[in-house]
């Protein structure tokens, strides 16, 4: 768990963040929800040494996922000319990379919170293309972001067998993985649900 390097616009543990709607409170309770438990923290910190050296050919799988999708390509090409923004697709991959680190780590204080709310931001219209100053598609559709659960979280267990880990081990891993992401994905969701609904 070393040391966040810098990487433009991942503003994790950033002061100028808003405060995340979803208090501490509320993200204990969803925890319990999906049967998360110290366990599975426990877990996500196995995977970080598991995971760590790994995190270029996971964002090649995931990102050649979505590079053979044109429809979901669409949401890193340019409004004016539909053709893919590299210094987009190349930006966004580095934060991707080290979200893999940080939802490894599991540190779930304010500042985690406040940065998951702003990852949903930048999802949706309200902050879409405005970190990496680009005139990209407004919006990515809530469908698509929950759809993107299944992939990413499957994608990932063959990753977490790699370094000689029991099957119960590797399979723990993966639990911890998907209700993590998930927990994430409801906080995500935030803008998307009309207000009072969330
Ligand atoms: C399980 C679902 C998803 C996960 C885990 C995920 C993860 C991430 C992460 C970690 C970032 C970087 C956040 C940051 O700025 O630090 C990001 C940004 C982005 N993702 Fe996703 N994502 C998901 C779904 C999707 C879908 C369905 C699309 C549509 C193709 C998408 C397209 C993008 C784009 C375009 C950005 C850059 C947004 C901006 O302009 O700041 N993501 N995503």
């Amino acid at each position: 768990m070393s040391q966040r390097p810098s990487i433009p616009g991942y503003d994790y543990g950033s002061a100028n963040l808003p405060t995340s709607p979803v208090s501490l409170e509320d993200f204990e309770l969803l925890k319990k929800s999906v049967l998360f438990s110290d366990e599975d923290v426990r877990y996500l910190r196995i995977s970080y040494d598991v995971l760590k050296d790994q995190v270029e050919d996971i964002l090649d799988v995931w990102y050649g996922f979505v590079g053979d999708n044109p429809h979901l390509l669409y949401y890193f090409t340019d409004k004016g000319t539909g053709e893919p923004i590299e210094s987009y697709l190349n930006a966004v991959r580095k934060r991707f990379g080290q979200w893999i680190l940080d939802t490894a780590s599991a540190n779930y204080d304010q500042q985690w919170l406040n940065y998951q709310y702003e990852i949903g931001l930048r999802h949706h219209r309200s902050k879409k293309n405005q970190t990496d100053n680009v005139s990209s598609v407004d919006h990515i559709p809530f469908r698509y972001l929950v759809a993107l659960f299944y992939p990413i979280t499957y994608t990932l267990k063959p990753f977490l067998a790699k370094k000689g880990h029991s099957a119960e081990d590797v399979d723990k891993m993966h639990q911890a993985w998907m209700k993590s992401v998930l927990l994430q994905l409801i906080i995500w969701s935030y803008p998307y649900v009309k207000e009072g609904d969330f």
